[in-house]
């Protein structure tokens, strides 16, 4: 969730450090800091707010070639500038930045007070700085790895001393950590793209491992100090793609990205005069699905609702048992065993720690893995049996957008691939639903070109307290990924429901004038939709639908329609997506809210 970074080089590293840390805001934004080394002295500014702030009052003016930084998002103790990172000991000659969780720092602190150390915060991550403190016999890696023996749980650190102005020592258990190469200088931090605008040339460090780091040199070991071999890797992705491209925020670009996103996910893997799908990625796996008689999916929030629109697509094809569970469940319910089973875990960050967790009790219990992610190189690309990459480049709005229906279209092409392994469907379907993924992107354009009638619909939206979105079939995930999106960014209470399920309890939720919005494209539900939609109209709500462009039925029955192209049922929830992001957009937009960075999220979670 928080974000850290590190660089030990030749020129002044203020600005750097910023540079790197706005690029990691995505991953908290309550509070932030960085730690400096000039000449012997470590200089801290940390303060409650956002990088920007930070940036304000930070002294750029100085010799410094040494720092690390932090950007928060509060575990342990409020976002204040107290609990703000980096921490340091009791003389201040030693300061740490930490991503994770000290599960045993209550223990420690009593421990360390108790030798009379002074803490100043409330943080687990203090009492890292204090352990170093203790250990320190001049060499700062040994003193890192000998407290990192002393703590339980999760961290990505990284540590500097005034004894050894050089250095940098990091380290990863269960958080993820990049190391980027440069020409003099040498970089640690979170993830990519806060090293992207300095170097493409990375390191990922694996669990257990500590590395130290100087200008001209990176030595990898183990915690239990045996050195390792890394190889270097060429990240993939540009600076453009950290940048906001003339977009009002980054959640805008990304959903205008989409159509581009899906083209890049579906290359070279589409055959359409074949009627096949294409994954040379499972072709090590491939007999193994073919044999499988069950499918477990687990994921957390928007990756969940995807998920969930797997469940019914994948039965609906497939016709073997599907079942969706949100990963912080699976991975304590004691799980069954997965003997000719697979579980699909998805991902869009591929460090989500639940669904990592979640993952490795799956294989423990027999299932084979399958990670469907965006970030290449990624926790969960290097723990899964095989993965599947959705290619849709960085994401940095908070809200995923892009990466859900990336996700969904991967989900379809696995539902085709599986099919035709198993001789479910014959070659006329399988072109048939090819070509009609294959016509998705365009579509989305085209619905991107008219958005008049999702920002009359924001409008009346952004005025009211609550509401509700309803679907049937594969638009009921999208439905309740719709509330996800309001509720997370314009803070307007919205959920979801099957629209068959309104009359078993929410319809108690309708009074006059509270906007429900109806998924209704044309398809084996409609008339049912219909029906339902004259139940809340009953009860005086107001109701827009999202519906196809030639259903000339539907304004009868409703107060305002927003249009998406005609498309097959199967297909339509990637279009109502789109539609839904962009109506939570705009209602964020004219309630002033923060669009990228909502309150109390991050885009990277990397705690349970
Ligand atoms: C909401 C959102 C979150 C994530 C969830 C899982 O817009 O982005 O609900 O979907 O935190 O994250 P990943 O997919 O990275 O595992």
């Amino acid at each position: 969730m928080c974000g850290i970074v590190g660089c030990t080089g030749n020129q002044s590293v203020t600005p750097i450090l910023v540079e790197s840390l706005k690029r990691l805001e995505y991953r908290g934004y309550d509070s932030a800091g960085i730690a400096t080394l000039n000449g012997a002295e470590i200089d801290v500014t940390k303060i409650e707010g956002k990088i920007s702030e930070l940036e304000s009052i930070l002294n750029f003016n100085n010799n410094a070639c040494v720092g690390i930084g932090h950007t928060r998002w509060a575990t342990h103790g409020v976002p204040s500038s107290t609990n703000a990172h980096p921490h340091v000991d009791c003389s201040g000659s030693v300061a740490v930045v930490h991503n994770g969780i000290i599960e045993n720092f209550q223990a420690l602190k009593e421990e360390l007070k108790g030798r009379g150390h002074i803490f100043s915060s409330e943080t687990d991550t203090e009492v890292i700085a204090h352990l170093i403190e203790e250990t320190y016999n001049g060499d700062l890696e040994c003193a890192v790895r000998d407290a990192l023996s002393r703590v339980d749980g999760s961290y990505a650190i990284a540590v500097i001393s005034d004894n050894e102005p050089d250095v940098i020592v990091a380290a990863r258990k269960d958080s993820p950590l990049v190391v980027g190469l440069g020409d003099g200088e040498n970089f640690v931090a979170s993830d990519i793209p806060a090293l992207r605008k300095f170097t493409n040339k990375v390191i990922y460090v694996n669990d257990g491992e500590i590395v130290r780091l100087t200008r001209n040199n990176v030595t990898v070991s183990t915690l239990d100090g045996l050195s390792v071999e890394k190889s270097v890797v060429i990240a993939s992705g540009s600076v453009q793609d950290a940048e906001r491209g003339g977009y009002e925020h980054f959640m805008l670009k990304e959903i205008h990205e989409q159509p581009k996103a899906l083209r890049e996910t579906m290359e070279d893997r589409l055959y359409e005069l074949e009627g096949n799908v294409d994954f040379k990625e499972l072709r090590a796996i491939e007999h193994a699905i073919e044999d499988i008689e069950s499918i477990s999916i687990i994921a957390c929030g928007t990756s969940y609702h995807a998920g969930i629109l797997g469940k019914y697509m994948l039965e609906d094809l497939v016709r073997i048992p599907v079942r969706v569970e949100y990963s912080s469940e699976f991975r304590y319910n004691n799980p069954l065993p997965g003997n000719k089973s697979l579980a699909i875990c998805i991902s869009q960050s591929g460090e989500t720690a639940d669904t990592l967790a979640a993952m490795n009790e799956a294989r423990s219990q027999g299932y084979l893995t399958l990670a469907v992610t965006n970030v290449d190189g990624s926790t969960i690309t290097r723990k899964a049996d095989e993965i599947l990459l959705t290619r849709s480049g960085t994401e940095i709005g908070v809200a995923a957008t892009k990466t859900f229906t990336a996700q969904l279209l991967t989900l379809y092409m696995l539902g085709v691939y599986i099919a035709r392994m198993k001789t479910l469907i014959d070659v006329e379907t399988s072109r048939y639903m090819i070509s009609s993924l294959k016509a998705v992107p365009g579509l989305i354009e085209s619905l991107l070109d008219d958005i008049n009638n999702i920002e009359k619909c924001a409008l009346q939206v952004c005025e009211a307290d609550c509401c509700y979105f309803i679907g049937r079939g594969l638009n009921y995930p999208i439905a309740l990924e719709g509330a996800l999106k309001m509720k997370e960014i314009s803070y307007i209470r919205a959920e979801g429901f099957p629209a068959g399920e309104l009359k078993h309890g929410p319809l108690a939720l309708i009074t006059t004038g509270t906007p429900v919005i109806a998924l209704v494209p044309k398809g084996k539900t409609y008339y049912k939709m219909l029906g339902n939609i004259k139940e809340v109209k009953a009860r005086n709500a107001n109701v827009t639908a999202v519906a196809n462009n030639s259903d000339d039925e539907i304004p009868k029955y409703v107060d305002s329609v927003i249009r998406i192209p005609d498309i097959d049922e199967l297909f339509s929830p990637m279009l109502t997506a789109v539609v839904l992001q962009l109506l939570a957009y705009y209602t964020a937009k004219f309630k002033g809210a923060e669009i990228d960075q909502p309150r109390n999220l991050a885009k990277s979670v990397t705690v349970e």
